[in-house]
C-alpha cells in the first residue's frame, strides 16, 4: 500500500487532502500538532478535525510532531518513506505574523526545510507538493490599476484580465513577516527541485476555502464571514470600501490538483492556485451571498484603515497550471462552496 504524509493535516487542506488520498486507496499519515489553537486561541483549535480524520477515514494515522522538530521530521519521513509528501502546516496569517516572527519564520520558513531535507534524505524520488500563497507577490499586485465598480474592484491594465501569473515579481515589495517566511519557504521548495532534482512545486493559494476550515479573524475569510453571518455577529471591514477582491478555490479542488501533480511530477515548479477570476469576490458581494444562502443579514461595521500589505485585488491566473494539468479545473462555484461551509457550521453547532 502505497503511504502520503500530510503536514497541517488537521487544517482546511490537510485533512482535504487526507480524505482525498484515503479514497485513492493510500495509507495516510497526518502530522499536526494544534498549533492553530496556540496562534489563534481556542476558536483556532483543530483537534475537532483531528477527531473527525480518525473517526472517518480507515488507515488514518496521526502524528503529533511538530515541524519544526528537526530530528523528529527526519525520523518519521525516515521511518514511513512516503510516496507523497505534501506540506500544509504553516502559520497562515498576516496579522499574526507581525506579533510572532520568530514562531512565523522557525514554522513557515525552518519547518519547510526541516521537511525537505528530510525528504531528500529519504524519498527524494516522491512528489513534494508545498502549500505557498499569492502573499509571496507582496503587495506588488497593488500597484496595478484598477477600475472600481459598485461592488468591487477589478484590473484595469489588460495585460492582468486573465488575473496574476506566476512571473509577477516576488521582490522589492513590502510581504509581512508572513508573506517573507513564505517566500522563503517557497524559493527553497524550487531550490530543491532544480538543485537537487526532488519533484517539488509550490501551490500558491489565493483563498483557499471550505467546510473543514476553523476560521478566525485573522485566517479564513469566508468561513469566519459565515460564521458571523449565522450568530449575527459583526463582520468587521478593513479599508477598500469592502470592495477588496479574493479568489476562491474549494479545498477539494486543491487535494484534486495535488493528485494531478502527484501523478505527473515536474521540478522545482510554481503554479498560482485560486479559484480565478469566475470564483473571485469582493467582501460585499460575499456579504450578498450568505445573505441569500441564510435568509439572515450580515452585520459589519467599517474601519477605513486598510490591513497591512493586503491586496485590493487578486485573482489567480490560472493558464499555466491547466496548461501542465489539463485534467484539472475548478469544479465547485462559489455558491456551492459557500453553502457548503454554512451547513458545516450549522452542524458544528448542534453537534
Ligand atoms: N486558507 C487559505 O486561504 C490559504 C491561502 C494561501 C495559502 N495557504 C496555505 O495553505 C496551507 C494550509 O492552509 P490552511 O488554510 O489549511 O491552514 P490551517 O491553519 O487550517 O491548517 C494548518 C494546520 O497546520 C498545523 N500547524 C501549524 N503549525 C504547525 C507546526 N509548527 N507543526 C505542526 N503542525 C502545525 C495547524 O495546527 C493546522 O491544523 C498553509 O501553508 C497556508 O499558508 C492557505
Amino acid at each position: 500500500m502505497k503511504t502520503i504524509l500530510v503536514t497541517g493535516s488537521s487544517g482546511l487542506i490537510g485533512s482535504e487532502v487526507c480524505r482525498y488520498f484515503a479514497r485513492e486507496g493510500y495509507a495516510v499519515h497526518g502530522l499536526d500538532n494544534n498549533q492553530r489553537a496556540v496562534f489563534f486561541g481556542p476558536a483556532g483549535d483543530t483537534r475537532w478535525n483531528q477527531r473527525r480524520l480518525e473517526r472517518e477515514v480507515a488507515g488514518f494515522s496521526h502524528h503529533e510532531l511538530d515541524v519544526r522538530d528537526r530530528a523528529g521530521v527526519l525520523a518519521l519521513v525516515r521511518t514511513l518513506r512516503p510516496a507523497i509528501v505534501v506540506h500544509a502546516a504553516a502559520q497562515p496569517s498576516h496579522d499574526r505574523s507581525a506579533e510572532i516572527p520568530l514562531d512565523d519564520f522557525d514554522t513557515n520558513a525552518g519547518g519547510t526545510l526541516n521537511l525537505l531535507e528530510a525528504a531528500r534524505q529519504a524519498c527524494p524520488e516522491s512528489p513534494f507538493v508545498h502549500m505557498s500563497t499569492n502573499k509571496v507577490y507582496g503587495d506588488g499586485p497593488n500597484r496595478i490599476p484598477l477600475r472600481e465598480t459598485e461592488t468591487r474592484y477589478e484590473y484595469a491594465d489588460p495585460a492582468y484580465a486573465a488575473g496574476i501569473p506566476e512571473t509577477f515579481p516576488v521582490d522589492q515589495c513590502l510581504h509581512t513577516v508572513f508573506g517573507a517566511s513564505k517566500v522563503a519557504a517557497d524559493v527553497m521548495v524550487q531550490e530543491y527541485g532544480r538543485y537537487y532534482g526532488l519533484p517539488t512545486c509550490c501551490l500558491r493559494g489565493g483563498c483557499l476555502t471550505g467546510p473543514a476550515h476553523s476560521g478566525v479573524k485573522l485566517h479564513g475569510f469566508l468561513s469566519y464571514l459565515v460564521k458571523c453571518n449565522l450568530e449575527g455577529r459583526e463582520y468587521q471591514v478593513y479599508g477598500y470600501k469592502g470592495k477588496q477582491v479574493r479568489d476562491n478555490v474549494h479545498s477539494f479542488d486543491v487535494a484534486r490538483l495535488i493528485h494531478e501533480f502527484a501523478k505527473g511530477p515536474r521540478g522545482g515548479e510554481v503554479y498560482n492556485l485560486g479559484g480565478g477570476k469566475g470564483n473571485s469576490c469582493s467582501i460585499l458581494e460575499a456579504f450578498r451571498i450568505v445573505e441569500d444562502l441564510t435568509g439572515k443579514p450580515q452585520k459589519h461595521s467599517y474601519v477605513p484603515e486598510n490591513r497591512v500589505g493586503d491586496h485590493v485585488c487578486y485573482y489567480s491566473d490560472l493558464g499555466k497550471v491547466r496548461a501542465h494539468y489539463p485534467g484539472w479545473q475548478v469544479s465547485i462555484g462559489l455558491e456551492e462552496t459557500m453553502r457548503q461551509i454554512v451547513e458545516a457550521w450549522r452542524a458544528k453547532a448542534t453537534a
